[in-house]
């Protein structure tokens, strides 16, 4: 028999962007080069050689996406601001407008009484940076201090949820060690001292933002999806050592005091991007820096991950008995991720049991479907409903095992620039037509509108 199940009162649903996949206006009001702007015009980096140079135009039409957010009934809305479009250069001169940029955004959300949880950072660095090293060197991140000072002290009074990083593992490794990212690098090493300088910068920033930004609760955000390990085997179980290692413990485990994990350096060490165990981007403190107390936690959830010991690319990498023909059923989208809902169970019961933060939300979680309007203008995108049901259900199941999550932010608002791949990928709520810039909600958006409304799913 149908139930109807009440999440928490108070609960946040809410909408994520980022703000290059979203605002377009690359070169406008002063804004400076991203590696992200460099990137994407380099031939054959992404997919139909999109760009974010235009986007959804959001930088334009900020009124109106607020106006549907308003529309949808959202609690939260979790944005990031440009770093380049703020500090052209990285450091010293300040734009103004682009800081006007944000006030009138956030102004018009307080308005609206949406919650604004404002990430600092996701992935659109400085070029002027990167030509002195991007992440890969130390003044980066006192440069990223510069920057959240700044922006805390412009909308620390207004902004009271920050998140410093948006997914630091995924700029490690996408950007430093598989390339398919910018800066575009492939170099192991260069990925781990990247890590290490977005984990410091984090640590730095947290106590400045406390400074100028009072009661303000403060996170991270870290991409988490389920880990499984394909079989009982010995080779299977040391898989997944590695990845999660690499993947998840490498972040996890000094920001909640752990130091570097022992056995991840000694497999980089076997892999040759370290001499030994002396870090050599680890200065003394560091560690009680990244350490530093937090709120809470971020969480951005897609998929499930099979470890196997044979090398094969993430994309196929199939759970057991999961042939490729098969990948084309409901139960995968179109990035060609597995949908997997009790993996967010999992994910935030394992969090909260294994590092405590004091508070949990999911900062991201959705999915790729190209569903389009029919003929009659409806966007009949049942797979969406379908995937956020099972979310947020198992959302439910966390909070009923104790765990303290506090919201949950649908990725993403509209469809957008979705990184490597262009546009190709459409994970909105809202339909965007790119070639006027048109807004239309799906089928997905209505329903969340109702699940808001009754605070509660039935199943
Ligand atoms: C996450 C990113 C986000 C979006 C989703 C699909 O890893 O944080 O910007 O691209 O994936």
């Amino acid at each position: 028999m149908k139930q109807n199940k009440s999440f928490p009162e108070g609960f946040l649903w809410g909408v994520s962007t980022a703000s290059y996949q979203i605002e377009g206006a690359w070169d406008s009001d002063g804004k400076g080069e991203s590696i992200w702007d460099r990137f994407t015009h380099t031939p054959g980096k992404i997919r139909n050689g999109d760009t974010g140079d235009t986007a959804c135009d959001h930088y334009h039409r900020w009124q109106e996406d607020i106006q549907i957010m308003s529309q949808i009934g959202v609690k939260a809305y979790r944005l990031s601001t440009s770093w380049p479009r703020i500090l052209p250069a990285g450091t010293g001169m300040v734009n103004q407008k682009g800081l006007d940029f944000y006030t009138r955004l956030v102004d018009e959300l307080l308005q609206k009484e949406i919650i604004p949880f404002v990430t600092l950072y996701h992935w659109d660095l400085p070029q002027t940076l990167q030509e002195q090293g991007g992440w890969k060197v130390r003044s980066t991140a006192e440069a990223f201090l510069e920057y959240t000072d700044v922006i805390t002290r412009c909308l620390g009074d207004r902004v009271k949820n920050w998140i410093t990083h948006n997914e630091p593992s995924v700029m490690a490794h996408n950007g430093y060690h598989l390339g398919a990212h910018a800066p575009g690098l492939k170099d192991l090493g260069a990925s781990l001292s990247a890590s290490h300088h977005l984990l410091l910068s984090h640590g730095w920033a947290v106590p400045l933002i406390r400074k100028n930004s009072p009661q303000a609760k403060i996170g991270l955000s870290m991409n988490v999806n389920w880990m499984a390990i394909a079989s009982p085997s010995q080779a299977d179980h040391e898989a997944y050592r590695k990845s999660s290692g690499l993947w998840l413990r490498w972040y996890l485990d000094p920001l909640y005091g752990r130091g570097y994990p022992v056995d991840v350096i000694q497999d980089v060490i076997r892999l040759g991007a370290l001499l030994n165990s002396e870090l050599p981007f680890v200065y003394d403190d560091d560690l009680s820096v990244i350490a530093v107390p937090t709120d809470f936690l971020g969480v951005n959830y897609y998929t499930r991950f099979i470890s196997r010991s044979t090398e094969i690319p993430e994309a196929d990498n199939l759970p057991p008995n999961v042939t490729q023909s098969q990948r084309n059923q409901e139960n995968w989208t179109e990035m060609g991720w597995e949908v997997y809902p009790e993996g967010l169970n999992r994910v935030l019961s394992w969090l909260y049991y294994e590092y405590q933060p004091p508070q949990l939300y999911v900062t991201e979680s959705g999915c790729s479907y190209s569903d389009a309007p029919d003929n009659d203008g409806v966007i009949r995108d049942d797979r969406r409903i379908h995937y956020l049901k099972q979310h947020f259900a198992a959302s439910l199941r966390a909070i009923e095992n104790g765990v303290p999550l506090g919201g949950y932010f649908v990725w993403s608002l509209m469809d957008n620039f979705e990184w490597d791949q262009g546009y190709a990928q459409r994970f909105g709520l809202v339909w965007i037509d790119y070639s006027t810039k048109q807004r239309l909600l799906k089928n997905s958006a209505i329903w969340y509108q109702q699940i808001i409304a009754d605070n509660s799913i039935c199943e």
